[in-house]
């Protein structure tokens, strides 16, 4: 099995992705169509007015959130370049009420990147289908940088399941829900929704 080094992982895929034009067409439809709804019943639900969204790939997310809530202040943070360039051209930040964008070229597990963000300087931190590429060594200290980016809400929504199944090397099976747990003294709430029959779970913690 090859090694999985993100950065270099994410540059070329993106690259791959990108090579016909930016272009969101290879989406699985049916999939995220379910995805967006799920978010959208979620996140109605919420008061936010700052978000951090990590891993916005070709900014399908960052649309949803900026066409349906107003939102103060966005930050970004992707770990591809190539990912953050092909958002720039699919998403038209200019056209939204949002004060302030910040965008951030760098890798989740790295510290520096966290320290670069404020403690609970987010009232929504959202990361979809992101988690599930961060390696097991990481995740656990990752779901910590998450809380401690977060004064209300983080989102997370990822591939998960009992079952016993074979993944590709960047894909991992996380158990968020007892990580999340481990980490009471910060979270008041801890919500867990299955996504049907899709082996995604829409995962939600309320911060302290
Ligand atoms: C499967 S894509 C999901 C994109 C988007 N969230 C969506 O659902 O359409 C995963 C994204 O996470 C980013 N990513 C992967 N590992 C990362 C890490 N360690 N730090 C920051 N971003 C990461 C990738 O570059 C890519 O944009």
């Amino acid at each position: 099995m090859t090694y999985y080094d993100p950065a270099n992982f994410w540059s070329n895929y993106a690259k791959e992705q990108i090579k016909d034009g930016i272009t969101a067409t290879k989406y699985n439809t049916e999939l995220y169509e379910l995805q967006n709804a799920r978010l959208m019943e979620l996140l109605k639900h919420m008061e936010f007015k700052s978000v951090l969204e990590i891993g916005s790939g070709m900014g399908r997310i960052t649309k949803m959130i900026l066409d349906n809530f107003q939102i103060e202040e966005y930050a970004i943070l992707d770990i591809s370049a190539e990912f953050v360039n092909a958002l720039l051209h699919n998403v038209d930040l200019k056209k939204y009420s949002t004060k302030s964008y910040h965008i951030v070229i760098g890798d989740i597990t790295d510290p520096t990147v966290i320290d670069s963000f404020g403690n609970k300087e987010f009232d929504l931190v959202i990361a979809v289908e992101v988690l599930m590429h961060i390696k097991p060594r990481d995740i656990y200290n990752t779901l910590g940088s998450l809380m401690y980016l977060s004064k209300r809400n983080v989102v997370n929504l990822d591939y998960c399941t009992d079952k016993d199944v074979e993944l590709r090397n960047h894909n991992f099976n996380h158990d968020y829900e007892s990580m999340y747990k481990s980490y009471n003294d910060m979270c008041v709430k801890f919500n867990a929704e299955p996504l049907g029959d899709t082996d995604q779970v829409l995962f939600n913690v309320i911060m302290k």
